[in-house]
């Protein structure tokens, strides 16, 4: 074992680690320790980086290939993997938006984020937290009754309409262009899954860019993801992360959901570095025709 030190942060989400670079990442048998962590405890603090953008690329690559955003306006000048959530540089982004509301990265792609990376620059002294909700604590307590009824469904999210929600940072959000729209059909993701890494059968949903459940009338179907996604983010299980300059935190954005709260822009400051990593189609834990009674 690598001299560092870890700390379980709740006994669902989280593990704080001290005392190690990430730039030792590079040695495999650290990342393996690592990557073990990850899938213990699904989202990982390391205290006290200082990384430029490019060594913040370097750390995503450990753990597959970057993802780019489809709001390429706000990525960054030299490196298209990063996204700057800033009200530093005129390049405001992502600030008090939708990611107030809870959610999962980029579930509106074909293959959504399998790793989430924020590091933190500059933080606000109130508000601005990260917020952290675990889909398979509440996979567990499902029924048999109700992990049969999720099974083999395909649920259908859309960008478009998620991107019909980003007001609040008017007027700096323009109409999706033809390019963008095109980019974004909708898509359709098994409510329940195998997760690639430790291939148990998972819940993974989405309620903001969520259309509907096929199978189910949409009242329906957007009653049960509501339902799912209260009991989620029941704030009994949640965890807020209070932000230090120079936190590194990597999430798995296929058992976690993740919430901002908000904070006053003209008070504070906040500049964040954001990186994804891409993540594979999601695969449903049954045949699909096996659902169809
Ligand atoms: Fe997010």
């Amino acid at each position: 074992m690598a001299q560092y030190t870890t700390r379980e942060i709740t006994p669902e989400i989280g593990c704080e680690i001290s005392g190690l670079d990430v730039r030792r990442l590079a040695d495999p048998a650290i990342l393996a320790e690592i990557k073990t962590l990850i899938g213990k405890h699904h989202m990982l603090c390391f205290k006290d980086q200082n990384l430029g953008a490019q060594e913040l690329v370097d750390f995503t690559e450990r753990f597959g290939e970057p993802d780019s955003h489809i709001l390429r306006q706000y990525t960054h000048r030299d490196h298209p993997a990063v996204y700057v959530i800033s009200n530093v540089e005129d390049r405001l982004a992502n600030v008090n938006d939708v990611s107030l509301n809870w959610h999962t990265d980029l579930a509106f792609k074909t293959h959504p984020s399998a790793f989430v990376v924020l590091h933190a620059e500059k933080v606000p002294e109130v508000g601005a937290d990260t917020c952290f909700a675990s889909m398979q604590r509440v996979y567990k307590a499902l029924t048999d009754e109700e992990k049969a009824r999720l099974r083999g469904r395909l649920a259908t999210y859309s960008y478009v309409r998620l991107h019909a929600k980003r007001t609040r940072i008017e007027p700096l959000t323009a109409p999706l262009s033809p390019q963008q729209l095109a980019e974004s059909p909708d898509v359709y993701h098994p409510l329940l899954r195998r997760h690639p890494d430790t291939g148990e059968e998972i819940l993974y949903l989405n309620l903001p860019d969520c259309m509907g459940i096929e199978g189910f009338a949409e009242d329906e179907a957007l009653g049960m993801i509501k339902g799912l996604f209260d009991r989620i983010t029941d704030p009994a299980h949640v965890y807020a992360h209070k932000w230090s300059v120079g936190d590194l935190v990597i999430w798995d954005n296929r058992t976690l959901l993740h919430s901002a709260t908000w904070f006053d822009p003209e008070r504070y400051q906040r500049r964040m570095l954001r990186t994804c990593v891409k993540g594979e189609k999601p695969m449903p834990s049954v045949p699909l025709q096996a659902a169809a009674e």
